[in-house]
């Protein structure tokens, strides 16, 4: 439905994960990570912008040293037929030698992280893993390694906590699927 005006749709919205189980889980990736990064110093890259709401919560919960970046990327570009990333918003922050954790709101196809992965080791990082709060597992069109993942759900259009249907539902607490008129 992306492109599609969501105004222009009589949908509703019902909770396919509460607030609380977010809070939840996210928790327990933060202990994991907390874990897998002790005594590191470490540079979490974000992916623009679906991330915000769950990379706000993830990295309060962080003990470790960390720096924080962000990469913008278009999924149009990613998703048209040469699958050529296009990056709106590069990397400030030098990684080489550094170690990098990737975060992501979705994985979906996987255009977008094997992408930026790519993009990533080429700038020669100490190590390199990924961490998205959703993953939709029948949608996959590319491999990527993704060593942290809150959620795997089933291939329905979901918004919220930071997901979004046409830039709207980003604000909501929790993640909601979408359910159109037919
Ligand atoms: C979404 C999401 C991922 C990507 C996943 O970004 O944030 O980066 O698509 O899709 P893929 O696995 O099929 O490549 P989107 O382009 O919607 O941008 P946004 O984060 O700004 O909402």
């Amino acid at each position: 439905m992306k492109g599609r005006d969501h105004s222009e749709m009589t949908h509703s919205l019902e909770v396919m994960i509460s607030a609380r189980r977010i809070r939840d889980r996210v928790k327990v990736l933060t202990q994991e990570l907390n874990r897998d990064f002790q005594g590191r110093d470490v540079v979490v890259v974000a992916l623009l912008k679906g991330t915000v709401v769950f990379l706000a919560d993830l990295i309060r919960g962080i003990e470790f040293p960390m720096r924080l970046d962000f990469m913008g990327v278009s999924s149009y570009g990613s998703k048209t037929q040469s699958g050529k990333l296009i990056v709106t918003q590069d990397l400030r922050m030098d990684v080489r030698d550094r170690h990098v954790l990737l975060v992501d709101d979705i994985l979906d196809t996987g255009r977008t992280l094997h992408a930026v992965q790519r993009r990533l080791r080429r700038l020669q990082p100490a190590s390199l893993r990924t961490c998205v709060l959703l993953d939709k597992p029948e949608r996959r069109e590319k491999q990527v390694p993704v060593e942290y993942v809150g959620f795997r759900i089933p291939n329905r259009f979901v918004v919220g906590y930071g997901l979004d249907w046409d830039e709207h539902y980003r604000n909501l607490p929790h993640i909601g699927v979408v359910k159109t008129a037919a």
